[in-house]
């Protein structure tokens, strides 16, 4: 509805369906007629979840930082129970869990609280809660979102990442603690992701650039014992890898150092959407020269959906790495054309079964 001096006039916005779906009288014909009550349903539930979302998260994080699932693990508990542990007054733990039970993390018993599939799901993916966690400083920096898109905010989100300012010396060793963690917990997934698509049979050497502390290659080496191992990253994340001895470690900067030669498949994980294009571009310059001919370069990280938006990537991804304010979640598409410029052939997108954790493209020097 558009609004002046007191006057509503209905909105006729472009095009007949939306001009339907916006008419409060064909919403409620809709509303009388099976199938089309079916769909006006489906459509408010999802306008409902995108108006709430907010709430849930906010709700889980309060089950999180409480751990209530973890004290929910063992048995069922009363509010009374849980509100006595937790110093929490009992009618407000109430709300708490009804709000768990509600979203399928717990489960409601007459008066007692269970954890549900979901919640122990929730706990068996190793980082997820250090992530919802984390997730505090994206909300901070989001509480403006209309100064936030603006681009007037000064989001905090930037330095909790400090290497992608190009961080080279010395950095406080908590902060590459902490974000070192928070990176390898998370890559269990997107290591199961990749590497149930990735054609490594048959490469001699794998060189992970932004390879964090190695846990991917740790996941690469259970799948691929034979395969010659290879990190690259900076100096102070590489002293905190714990890798076998026989993985090389290469402390370096790939803004200002070349990278080891010596491997014909190149992986760059979740590294890309954190740098700007000429970033990026330079990058992937230093890849190309790095590999032989016939060396494969593998992109892993959550991708935007391009001219078909993606409900997870296209939100969350897009507006995390907007608040990072270096880097971005670009397309397989825009990818593709970065690679292209820099040398790379055969440039194919695979697709994996879980796109909001990472898609992957392989492209090859020829
Ligand atoms: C988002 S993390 C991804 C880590 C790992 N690949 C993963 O997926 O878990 C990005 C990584 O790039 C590394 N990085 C950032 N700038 C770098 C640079 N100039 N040279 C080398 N590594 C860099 C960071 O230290 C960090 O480990």
């Amino acid at each position: 509805m558009t609004q002046q001096d007191g006057y509503v006039a209905p909105l006729r916005p472009a095009g007949l369906i939306n001009r339907l779906a916006a008419s409060p009288r064909f919403q409620s014909f809709a509303a009388r007629v099976p199938v089309l009550r079916t769909i006006a349903r489906r459509e408010g539930a999802a306008l409902f979840d995108l108006m709430q979302g907010f709430v849930n998260s906010q709700m889980l994080v309060a089950l999180v930082e409480l751990r209530v699932l973890h004290m929910l693990a063992d048995g069922g508990a009363t509010p009374d129970t849980l509100a006595a542990r937790l110093n929490v007054p009992p009618e407000r733990m109430t709300v708490l869990l009804q709000a768990g039970a509600a979203m399928r993390l717990l489960r409601r018993k007459g008066s007692m609280f269970f954890l549900a599939q979901r919640g122990a799901a929730f706990l068996g993916v190793a980082g997820l809660e250090d992530m919802v966690r984390h997730h505090t400083v994206l909300y901070g920096d989001l509480s403006d979102p209309v100064a936030f898109i603006r681009g007037e905010t000064t989001p905090a989100l930037a330095n909790f990442w400090p290497y992608v300012f190009g961080a080279t010396g010395p950095m406080d060793p908590d902060i590459s603690a902490r974000y070192s963690k928070l990176m390898a917990d998370s890559q269990t997934l997107v290591a199961q992701e990749a590497l149930g698509v990735l054609p490594l049979k048959g490469a001699g050497q794998l060189l992970d650039v932004g390879g964090g502390t190695g846990a991917f290659l740790r996941a690469v080496r259970a799948r691929y014992p034979a395969l010659q191992l290879a990190l690259f990253d900076l100096p102070d994340v590489v002293r905190l890898a714990q890798l076998p001895d026989d993985i090389a470690r290469h402390g370096g900067s790939f803004r200002e150092d070349a990278l080891p030669d010596g491997a014909d498949v190149i992986s760059l994980v979740r590294v890309l959407y954190d740098h700007g294009d000429d970033t990026v571009r330079a990058l992937l310059a230093k890849v190309h020269a790095a590999l032989p001919t016939g060396g494969r370069l593998l992109v892993i990280e959550p991708m935007s959906g391009g001219a078909r938006p993606d409900p997870h990537t296209d939100v969350y991804f897009a507006v995390y790495t907007l608040a990072m304010q270096t880097g971005r979640t670009r397309s397989a598409q825009e990818i593709g054309v970065l690679l292209s410029e820099a040398g790379f052939t055969k440039i194919s997108p695979i697709a994996t079964r879980r796109p909001y954790v990472a898609a992957v493209i392989v492209a090859q020097k020829l």
